[in-house]
C-alpha cells in the first residue's frame, strides 16, 4: 500500500481518471476501496449497498459494448459538443472504447423495496461511491463515477444476474492512472458563487 495522503489533499485532487495502465489492481486494494465505501452514511444506516467486482474479460467486454453504445447514442460520434473540452472528450471516448481493458470494474448497486427510484435512494449509495473514489485517490489508483450504463441497465443486470430489487447506481472503472492521466487540481466554481446567506441569492 502506498503512503497515505491527507484527507484534504485527496479531496482537492480526486478527479475523473479515464485512462489506465494495464497493471492489475491487487485484491487487497479493491477490498480497501469497498471497505472505505462501506464507511459512508446511508438512510437509517440500512447499508443496502452492494458492490460487484468485475474482472472477467468477457463480462467487461460486453459491458463495454453497452457503455460504448450508450455513449454514442447520448453524444453521437461526430464532433465534440462545444460544452465538453476536447481533452475530456478524447479521454471519455478512449475509455468507452476500452472498458474491456480496464483492470477492474466496480458496479455500485443498492437493494430496494420495489418503489420507484428516489433522490433518497441515491443518497444512500452515492456517499459510498464518493468514499470509494477518495480511497482510490489515496491508494494511487484512478477511477471515475459513470452512469451511461444505465441506458442498458436491464441488459447489464441480466448479464450479471442482478435481481429485480437491485438498482445499479454507478459503474466505476478502476486502475492505476496511465502516464499522462493526472490527478487534480480540479476546476470548480468558487464557494462565493454557489453559496447564499440567509436568503436565496444573497451573498455576504
Ligand atoms: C452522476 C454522475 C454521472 C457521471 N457519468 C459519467 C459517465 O457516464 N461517463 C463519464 O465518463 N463520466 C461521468 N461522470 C464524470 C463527470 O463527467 C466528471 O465527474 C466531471 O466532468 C468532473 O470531472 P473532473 O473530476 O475531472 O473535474 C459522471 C459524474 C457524475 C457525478
Amino acid at each position: 500500500m502506498p503512503e497515505e495522503i491527507g484527507l484534504f489533499e485527496a479531496i482537492y485532487t480526486q478527479r475523473a481518471i479515464r485512462e489506465f495502465k494495464p497493471d492489475p489492481v491487487p485484491d487487497e486494494m479493491v477490498r480497501k476501496l469497498i471497505e472505505a465505501a462501506t464507511k459512508a452514511p446511508s438512510g437509517s444506516n440500512r447499508q443496502s449497498w452492494r458492490f460487484m467486482v468485475i474482472r472477467d474479460y468477457e463480462l467487461k467486454r460486453k459491458i463495454g459494448e453497452y457503455y460504448n453504445q450508450a455513449r454514442s447514442s447520448r453524444y453521437g460520434t461526430g464532433a465534440p459538443p462545444s460544452n465538453i473540452p476536447a481533452g475530456r472528450r478524447a479521454a471519455s471516448d478512449y475509455m468507452a472504447e476500452h472498458l474491456r481493458d480496464v483492470p477492474v470494474l466496480i458496479l455500485a448497486c443498492i437493494e430496494h423495496d420495489g418503489a420507484p427510484s428516489t433522490m433518497s435512494r441515491g443518497g444512500s449509495i452515492y456517499p459510498a461511491v464518493q468514499n470509494l473514489l477518495l480511497a482510490a485517490r489515496g491508494l494511487g489508483l484512478g477511477s471515475v463515477i459513470t452512469s451511461l450504463h444505465k441506458r442498458y441497465e436491464d441488459e447489464i443486470k441480466g448479464l450479471l444476474g442482478i435481481p429485480e430489487n437491485v438498482e445499479t447506481a454507478a459503474l466505476l472503472p478502476v486502475g492505476f492512472p496511465a502516464d499522462g492521466a493526472r490527478y487534480g487540481p480540479t476546476r470548480r466554481a468558487p464557494v462565493h458563487e454557489v453559496t447564499f446567506y440567509d436568503r436565496w441569492g444573497a451573498s455576504k
